[in-house]
């Protein structure tokens, strides 16, 4: 084997390892990464949920409880305004939720599904327990959820969420008597959903992953071109050179053109030391003709 060809076998090895141990741990940083920035855009749309139900409460509800009126107005109702407006933005983005989910709710449509149940249960389980962040598979791709539970925490609530008898009559005429009573102060009776795509910070977090494995390749392609160049003008050539007429001087062709070492590295030291050893060669030749 040539010896730029064991110099570029090894590269390449040196190369293919390291591509292989930087792509695997780059690879889960990404990723890590990408859940990262998932889960902000979570807790943003978490934050957006709340400031609109404070919202409702501090500026809607004042307003319209001030003109009664002979039906129940669910826009006072703070869950009630908040899911409306995700359900508005869902219209643009609808791999994005926002869900306020109960185990027993008022509105039928807010009642907890299998996966939802056991997030509000895990809640009930575990009171300190201030937000629960999952995965899970959707029609629209993998989903990122992010909850928090709802735990009733003024009495205020139990105006329209203990009895059917203490809630104002147009709201058991608009929801019923059966559904959405007998909370408690201080229970946990569901949970405040959040769900983002992950989809296309995976979808990003790959990319980012290929542009820096493609710009690998080309550099070390580039760096591999450039040294071989190299490898072969400073090295390989003299070499080939000094081995040609170590070649024919070996055979007793003592003509053969002497070399000018150029610069002072190892090749051009091996080329003075081989002039060296070539000149006493020849004198020694010369004396043992005189002898003889
Ligand atoms: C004026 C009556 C009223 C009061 C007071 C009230 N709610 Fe409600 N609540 C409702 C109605 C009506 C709904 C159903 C709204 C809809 O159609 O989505 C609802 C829905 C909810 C839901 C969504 C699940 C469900 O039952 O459909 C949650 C959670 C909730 N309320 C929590 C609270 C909390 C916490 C308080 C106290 C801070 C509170 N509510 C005070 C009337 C009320």
């Amino acid at each position: 084997m040539g010896l730029l060809l064991k110099i570029n076998v090894i590269l390449v090895s040196v190369f293919l390892v390291t591509v292989a141990v930087v792509g695997y741990l780059s690879q889960g940083l990404m990723e890590e990464q990408a859940r990262e920035q998932v889960l902000a855009n979570a807790r943003i749309l978490a934050q957006t949920a709340a400031a609109v139900r404070s919202y409702t409460s501090k500026q809607i509800q004042p307003i319209l409880h001030s003109r009664p009126s002979p039906t129940f107005q669910p826009q006072t109702v703070p869950s009630y305004s908040a899911q409306e407006v995700f359900k508005t933005l869902r219209e643009r983005y609808p791999s994005y939720d926002y869900k306020e989910v109960a185990l027993n709710p008022t509105n039928q449509k807010d009642k907890a599904v299998e996966w939802e149940a056991k997030v509000v249960n895990d809640f009930r389980k575990d009171p300190q327990r201030k937000e629960v962040v999952g995965e899970r598979d959707t029609p629209e791709g993998r989903s990122l959820f992010l909850a928090e539970p709802i735990t009733i925490s003024m009495v205020s609530c139990l105006k329209c969420h203990s009895t059917p008898e203490k809630a104002p009559k147009t709201m058991t005429a608009m929801y019923g008597t059966s559904n959405g009573f007998g909370w408690e102060v201080g229970e946990t009776i569901g949970a405040r959903i959040v769900s983002v795509p992950m989809q296309v910070a995976k979808t990003e977090a790959s990319r980012a992953f290929r542009h820096l494995f493609g710009s690998f390749v080309v550099v070390f392609s580039l760096l591999l071109l450039v040294l071989n160049a190299l490898l072969h003008q400073v090295v390989v050539k003299p070499i080939r050179r000094l081995s040609k007429v170590a070649d024919e001087v070996s055979m007793g062709n003592l003509d053969a053109p002497p070399f000018e070492p150029k610069g002072n590295d190892e090749v051009s030291a091996l080329q003075s030391a081989f002039n060296r050893m070539r000149i006493s060669l020849e004198k020694s030749m010369k004396m043992l003709e005189e002898l003889g």
